[in-house]
């Protein structure tokens, strides 16, 4: 039966008992996400690594080469999309005029289930994948997730296992995500004034939940906690200092993200982006920032420090200073379809191989082609693309909520 609303996870109550091993000790405290084993350039660490597909058809003895893309790029990161549905109607993502209450979300059966995430998740990690992201739409909405982060944290070259929700159920989910093995959360965060919050998240409640689930989160030790926050001008921009000073002195990272024009809702156009330029500005004006070196290459946010010491933020830059050249993001939606950019008009079909009864070598030769012809750059062509044609919305674009942030 298709669900015309977003079926809440069940109450999680129980404690899942943690009997793997916890190869997370490298993330100690001062560790802030990212790969503590890829540094940036310069250093003897090499630049992709390969695994063997332990538990799976391929031979011990294959090995896979570490994938590279047309333009020399290798594939290091998974973001997986775990559901479609979400909690919030942000006008930018899901506005409520598209998905209302009678919209049909995918139907059980064309959800990638947590055993076919699982073996396709080891192949990744077979090319060389060693961060994965879990998103949604809402992750949290998908019943059971607990029991999939267990699955994925176990697989040997995972280093690294996040999660990107909003919030509102973080509160009562943060001790069983801590306990199935999550080390570390990212929450989507575009406002902490109730009238924009509102406005921002589409929905008629204010930020006091998200709120809760932060401090959730931070008490079992889901560290660090990053807060994005999506900076539309002439929405939340207003707040930008506000919402740095919330945060400032917490531990909690606040990130501002740059508007970007993904999917085709949000009627987006460089009007309403602030740039990152702009945003380092205005915060600075108030609390003096110094810039801290990228963790690892190819960092997504630029990272700055308050002087006084009182902790970091982070600008992502993707509109003003894209950083296409060194991605190294394949995301796979929740029907399963491997996506090599987030601003790709489809994907390649890799669920139906799979119940057809592919075999691992015949997948991971798919995920290999795909990977070997990619040439996505779509941010740093986008000033030309804009130039010869405009925001041209009829251009078709996955939506951001069917292949996560
Ligand atoms: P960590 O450093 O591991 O915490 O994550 P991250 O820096 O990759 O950031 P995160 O996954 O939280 O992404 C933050 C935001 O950056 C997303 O919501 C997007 O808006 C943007 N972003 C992330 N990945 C990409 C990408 O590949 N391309 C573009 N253009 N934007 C991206
Ligand atoms: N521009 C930048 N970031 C976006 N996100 C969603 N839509 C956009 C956009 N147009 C971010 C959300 C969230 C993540 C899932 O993606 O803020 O952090
Ligand atoms: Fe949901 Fe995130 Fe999209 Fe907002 S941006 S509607 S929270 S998936
Ligand atoms: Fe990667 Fe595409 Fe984003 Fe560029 S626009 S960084 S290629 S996902």
């Amino acid at each position: 039966m298709i669900q015309a609303v977003p079926e809440l996870a069940p109450g999680l109550d129980g404690c899942v008992e943690t009997a793997f091993v916890l190869k997370y000790a490298a993330l100690s405290a001062g560790y802030q996400g990212g790969f503590p084993r890829r540094p940036i350039p310069g250093s003897s660490h090499p630049p992709g690594r390969s695994h063997s597909l332990e538990s799976f058809t391929l031979s011990e003895s294959s090995r896979l080469e570490a994938l590279t893309d047309q333009l020399g790029r290798g594939i290091r990161d998974l973001r997986i999309s775990v559901t479609d549905r979400c909690n919030f109607r942000c006008p930018y993502c899901m506005p409520i005029e598209t998905y209302g209450e009678n919209y049909e979300f995918l139907a059980k059966p064309e959800l990638l289930t947590f055993e076919e995430i699982e073996r396709l998740t080891r192949l990744f990690v077979a090319h060389g994948v060693e961060k994965l992201r879990i998103t949604g739409g809402e992750p949290l909405l998908r019943r059971e997730l607990p029991s999939l982060l267990e699955r994925l944290v176990q697989i040997p070259g995972v280093e690294d296992l996040a999660l990107t929700t909003n919030g509102y159920l973080l509160a009562a989910q943060a001790q069983t995500l801590r306990d199935a093995g999550l080390r570390r959360i990212t929450v989507s965060l575009d406002s902490h004034d109730e009238e924009t919050f509102k406005r921002m998240s589409g929905r008629t409640f204010g930020p006091q939940r998200v709120f809760e689930g932060i401090e959730a989160a931070d008490a079992c030790g889901l560290r660090p906690i990053k807060i994005n926050c999506v900076v539309q001008r002439g929405v939340n921009d207003h707040q930008i200092v506000d919402l740095a000073r919330r945060f400032k002195g917490t531990g909690h990272i606040v990130r501002f993200i740059e508007f970007m024009d993904v999917g085709t809702l949000n009627r987006w156009d460089m009007a309403q982006v602030v740039s990152a330029a702009e945003i380092r500005g205005r915060i600075e004006a108030e609390f003096p920032l110094d810039p801290v070196p990228p963790q690892y290459e190819g960092e997504v946010a630029t990272r700055f420090e308050y002087r006084d010491g009182s902790g970091e933020i982070g600008i992502i830059s993707s509109v003003s200073a894209p950083f296409c050249g060194a991605c190294s993001r394949a995301r796979l939606t929740i029907e399963g379809q491997l996506v090599t950019c987030l601003f790709a008009s489809r994907g390649t079909d890799l669920r139906g191989p799979l119940r057809d009864g592919e075999s691992d070598e015949a997948l991971s030769q798919r995920i290999a082609e795909v990977w070997g012809n990619r040439r996505d750059r779509y941010s740093e062509e986008r000033a030309g693309l804009l130039e010869v044609r405009g925001p041209d919305r009829a251009i078709s674009k996955i939506e951001m909520y069917q292949v996560g942030g």
